[in-house]
């Protein structure tokens, strides 16, 4: 999510990550299913499924996740760079096509009705593809896997898992002041996500329509909630008095994709839609955990028409937000689950990596001003034959935090319920009201304080992990350490950690500075980029990062100022090895106003999927400042998906 959004159409500058909560006293395919999914079976409601390869055919095969990490394997980047600039239009490198797939408002389930920006409904948006489209996970549908070419299929056919993460009403709705139920319930409709068949026909992608995988969720869509967390007093509600059944996922911002095929998609600026009219917290039964998580966030108002919102009808609501969602795309009627034992806090992304004994290790940023890093490591091992068993492994493992040396070192600190302060003293009588106070549970324990941690992923060739950190405007001299090393940090900056032997279930680790960011030619910003990179090749606020089925790693960018760096966010391809290494290279920019998010790559590195989030944003319907993709008078710009492929076939920057 931009930095400065949210809220506008009510008056009020809301900045989502500016609560700056956390407290000052802390030391500053992979993976091949085996099984493969047929259509009977889907119809039958079996849970077999086809083969996941977030990490391509080199990868796709089981062993690789039990061979030794190959570091100087890393090919590097060939293309022609793209001028950094800024414009109404996208960009791509020379060479390449980028093609809109879908845009918000287009059909999603076969039934929908066209889009008509002029005579929107909640109705129609809950049939269409919804607004703000951030995280994208390709999930292959493997073809006969008797047909010698089916790793070819793996990337020519797939599901592509949408986050929807937010909705600007001024934006994209003729009227949207004053508040109606009418805007409301279409904002709700239009959050979410989607699940798309997608496949190449010709070289060129498109969405089946008709599939019987397609699916919106919403802010209204039933859930379950799982792990240590459910059933806890503190997720009571008089609509639920279990504590396990929630409507609705907000703000989905990243995400990832498991090894058996599910999509992890990830609440990050819940507090946002949380609301107390009179801005008092005084006396609330939530006190000090909401003063943590920034709520009331006052930024949209659905308190007005829905008392679940409203933090004193129903002071408990907001503790069922903020959590890792586990959402099964082959079942188009299953139940997403809100995994408790993931954490809950203003969750960025949960890229995961198999390790090698065989757990399952998400990574995960707080997204927060001075927040943290985390990681969670399973208690059972991923089964690669049967996929069903995989079903319930995210309830079971142990949180962690990181710590940051100022030697180079770290450690993964657990919070575990009765280890050291997370103990009854300090308000914790179980593992779940550890998860549900995450934040001030790490608190406790210490954590390093960070510049904004957005996406986390490790690399399936090497077993590094790149930590995007966005910046941190509020960092003081004084506050500076060695993770975060510069004040008012407006660029933002990458680590790359690297797990103590090669363990990522291990608790200590090395780490260094993979490159501060900014303009390197102003030596008042500090940027470290290699000599290498051109002007047009230095970027700012780093947030998702891909790393590609050869292991390099690609930055998208959310929040340069074009005005002042003279470039739109979008796509860097940026090299981490070698002589070369640190050396940034353009490749994409979005149209004006807009984020670059989503950056997924097919498993054959053949075709790159983009989602461009929030065109024209801080404009309003009748005045946009671009009109992207469309170009049409009364249509305002459209959040969409981009599909990039080379010119006459080939893989993606070789
Ligand atoms: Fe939704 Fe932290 O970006
Ligand atoms: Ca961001
Ligand atoms: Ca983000
Ligand atoms: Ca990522």
């Amino acid at each position: 999510m931009k930095h400065d959004v949210h809220g506008s159409r009510l008056g009020e500058v809301v900045d989502p990550e500016d609560i700056g909560t956390s407290p000052g006293d802390n030391p500053t395919m992979g993976d091949v299913i085996a099984e493969r999914l047929s259509r009977r079976d889907l119809a039958k409601g079996l849970l077999a499924v086809s083969a996941i390869a977030a990490a391509g055919p080199a990868a796709a095969l089981p062993a690789v996740q039990r061979t030794p990490y190959r570091p100087n394997t890393t090919p590097h980047f060939r293309f022609t760079e793209l001028a950094a600039g800024h414009d109404e239009d996208d960009h791509v490198a020379e060479g390449y096509d980028a093609d809109i797939l879908i845009r918000w408002g287009d059909k999603v389930l076969s039934d929908a009705p066209a889009f008509d920006p002029q005579n929107q409904s909640a109705a129609a948006q809950a049939k269409q593809f919804g607004y703000n489209n951030d995280f994208l996970g390709y999930i292959p549908l493997a073809r006969d896997p008797h047909d010698p070419d089916w790793c070819n299929g793996l990337s020519e056919h797939g599901l592509l898992v949408v986050n929807h993460e937010y909705t600007d009403a001024d934006l994209m709705l003729p009227v949207a002041s004053p508040v109606t139920q009418a805007v409301v319930d279409i904002e709700m409709a239009a959050h979410g996500g989607s699940v798309l068949e997608v496949k190449k026909h010709s070289g060129k992608w498109h969405v089946v329509h008709g599939s019987p995988y397609a699916r919106r969720i919403t802010a209204t869509t039933e859930m379950a909630i799982s792990g240590p967390a459910a059933g806890n007093a503190k997720l009571k509600t008089s609509a639920d008095p279990t504590g396990r059944k929630v409507y609705g996922m907000l703000n989905n911002c990243a995400g990832g994709v498991t090894p058996w095929g599910t999509w992890l998609t990830c609440e990050e600026n819940f507090n946002g839609y949380f609301s107390d009219p009179s801005a008092s917290l005084t006396g609330h039964p939530n006190e000090a955990s909401f003063r943590r998580y920034g709520i009331p966030g006052n930024s949209f108002r659905w308190d007005t028409f829905y008392d679940r919102f409203d933090i004193k009808k129903e002071p408990n609501e907001a503790n069922r937000f903020g959590w890792v969602i586990e959402i099964d795309p082959f079942d188009p009627t299953s139940t997403p689950i809100k995994r408790t034992a993931l954490g809950r806090f203003k969750h960025e992304g949960a890229e995961n990596i198999v390790n090698r004994d065989g757990r399952l290790v998400v990574y995960m940023g707080d997204d927060e001003r001075f927040d943290y890093v985390y990681k969670f490591v399973t208690e059972g091992k991923v089964d690669r034959t049967h996929r069903a068993r995989n079903r319930d492994l995210l309830d079971k493992g142990i949180l962690y935090v990181a710590r940051f040396g100022a030697d180079g070192t770290g450690t993964w600190l657990p919070l575990v319920y009765g280890q050291g302060p997370l103990n009854a003293a300090n308000g914790f009588a179980s593992q779940g009201d550890v998860l549900i106070e995450t934040r001030r549970a790490a608190d406790l324990l210490g954590a390093t304080r960070m510049d904004r941690p957005e996406d986390v992923e490790a690399s399936k060739i090497s077993g590094k992990i790149y930590v995007a950190l966005t910046n941190n405007s509020r960092r003081t001299a004084a506050q500076v350490d060695a993770a975060n090393p510069r004040a008012s940090n407006l660029f933002g900056h990458i680590i790359e950690i690297t797990p103590d032997y090669r363990d990522h279930a291990a608790t200590t680790f090395t780490w260094e500075i993979l490159v501060t960011c900014g303009n390197p030619l102003d030596p008042a910003v500090g940027a470290s980029f290699n000599p290498a990179t051109t002007e047009n090749g230095w970027f700012g606020m780093p947030d998702n990062v891909a790393v590609d089925s050869h292991g390099r790693l690609w930055v998208a960018t959310d929040g340069q100022n074009a005005d002042s760096t003279g470039r739109a966010d979008g796509l860097w391809a940026l090299e981490t090895k070698g002589p070369a290494r640190g050396t940034a290279k353009h490749f994409y920019h979005v149209p004006t106003d807009a984020e670059m998010c989503g950056p997924r790559f097919t498993p054959d590195l053949e075709t790159l999927f983009l989602a461009v989030q929030h065109p024209g944003e801080d404009s309003s319907f009748d005045d946009p400042s671009t009109r992207w993709p469309d170009f049409q008078d009364g249509v305002p710009p459209r959040p969409s998906v981009v599909v990039i492929t080379k010119k006459g076939g080939g893989k993606i920057a070789f």
